[in-house]
């Protein structure tokens, strides 16, 4: 197979291309390094049980060693540990506040205006994680410049290369996974109407008659909404592939033998979307969660939006308490609808990857001030 770096489409999506039945299993070479990629929840499994990440010069992970280990450990502890993550609630208070009013104050002229949502989660989202990372101490203006700098350098390496800047990832990372993912939800719920009143409906009975201050202390009540949130992630993972490991030994997957020192490529995108694992794969269904055991922990592997094991995402607590309380702002606040009379069908959703996948075209929608916003 060519360099997928080359290719027109998505390498998740080549990918799960050509690990079709016939062609379970798949060779790749990106680089000097001879890769198997996997697309099936068994094959994930291997690579669970006997492989970790190395790095080599041409490698696009950071080393699996000392360096790698004190970062992570660092990140673990001071930055995005429970502690840390709690903390920081007046923040994501504070900053998911300012993207309400953002919206009122774009949508406050005469008749309906279309605003540039996903434009507006990116600066959310940017600046919770800035403040964050940097505290208050730094002015708006440098962290702006330190994240585009980054976001430039990271768009460039896309594809298979996600950590070479471990060190400003979790910023980065921080920004574009949980922006991109709230972009999604919203777009879901534009195209499936019913899911999006069942979701606003929970949410202005949750936070009916209570101050804003009290509305992240309400995230357990909403079951639906965070049902939305997960499916939104089975079918639009920002990071369709997982960070590549390496395998350490020959073994076997299957009918198919992995090389020992091949990079293993998990396609947990192509995972969350097989008819082997999901009934409707392609078709957004929150409810499915119900009964099932699926969650952030990477421990089904038919759903790794995190990842698993120990490269698995550090940021998911701190990613999460930011998402859903974006989302259940934007239910709550505002009524949501689709520009110029389009129909949710017609509402896009191609996709770009480059350091994580996100929509092609921002997402444009029309807000209608919900009458509670005497609140702000
Ligand atoms: C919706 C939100 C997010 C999703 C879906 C997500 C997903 C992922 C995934 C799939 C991986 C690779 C895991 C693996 O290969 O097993 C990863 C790695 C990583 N994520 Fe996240 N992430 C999110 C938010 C965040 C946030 C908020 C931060 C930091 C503030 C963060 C920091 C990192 C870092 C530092 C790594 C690399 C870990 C390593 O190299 O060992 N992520 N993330």
């Amino acid at each position: 197979m060519g360099s997928p770096l080359r290719r027109k489409h998505p390498p998740h999506a080549h990918l799960a291309a050509s690990g079709r039945p016939s062609r379970p299993g798949l060779e790749a070479r990106p680089g000097d390094v001879p890769a198997a990629g996997t697309a099936s929840r068994r094959g994930r499994a291997f690579s669970a049980g006997r492989s970790s990440s190395t790095a080599t010069s041409t490698s696009p992970s950071p080393p699996y060693g000392a360096y790698w280990r004190a970062l992570r450990k660092l990140c673990a502890l001071e930055l995005l540990c429970g502690f840390k993550v709690r903390q920081l609630a007046p923040t994501r208070d504070r900053e998911t506040m300012s993207l309400v009013r953002e919206v009122v104050r774009r949508c406050s002229g005469e008749g309906p205006v279309v605003v540039n949502l996903g434009e507006l989660l990116v600066s959310c989202a940017s600046s919770i994680t800035g403040l964050a990372a940097f505290g208050d101490r730094c002015s708006g203006d440098l962290m702006e410049q330190f994240l585009s700098a980054i976001s430039v350098v990271i768009f460039n390496i896309s594809g298979f290369c996600v950590s070479d800047l471990f060190p400003s990832l979790w910023i980065s990372g921080g920004t574009g996974t949980v922006s991109s993912t709230a972009e999604w939800v919203m777009a879901e719920l534009m195209k499936n109407p019913d899911a999006m009143v069942k979701a606003q409906n929970e949410v202005r009975r949750a936070f009916k008659n209570i101050g804003p201050h009290d509305h992240e202390s309400q995230m357990e009540e909403l079951y639906y909404t965070r049902m939305v949130i997960k499916e939104t992630l089975r079918l639009h993972p920002p990071l369709p592939l997982l960070l590549p490991r390496v395998c350490r030994e020959t073994c076997n997957v299957g009918p198919f033998e992995v090389a020992k020192g091949s990079r293993v490529i998990i396609n947990s995108w192509a995972i969350a979307r097989s008819p082997e694992h999901w009934d409707d794969a392609e078709k957004f269904k929150p409810e499915r969660f119900e009964n099932s055991m699926a969650d952030f922990k990477g421990t089904h592997f038919e759903y790794l939006p995190f990842g698993y094991g120990r490269r698995m995402c550090p940021g998911s607590g701190f990613g999460i308490s930011v998402l859903e309380l974006m989302v259940a702002r934007l239910l709550y606040y505002f009524d949501w609808s689709l520009p110029d009379g389009m129909r949710p069908e017609e509402l896009d959703m191609d996709m770009t990857v480059g350091a994580s996948a996100k929509r092609t075209n921002q997402l444009h929608l029309v807000a209608s001030p919900y009458e509670v916003l005497m609140d702000l």
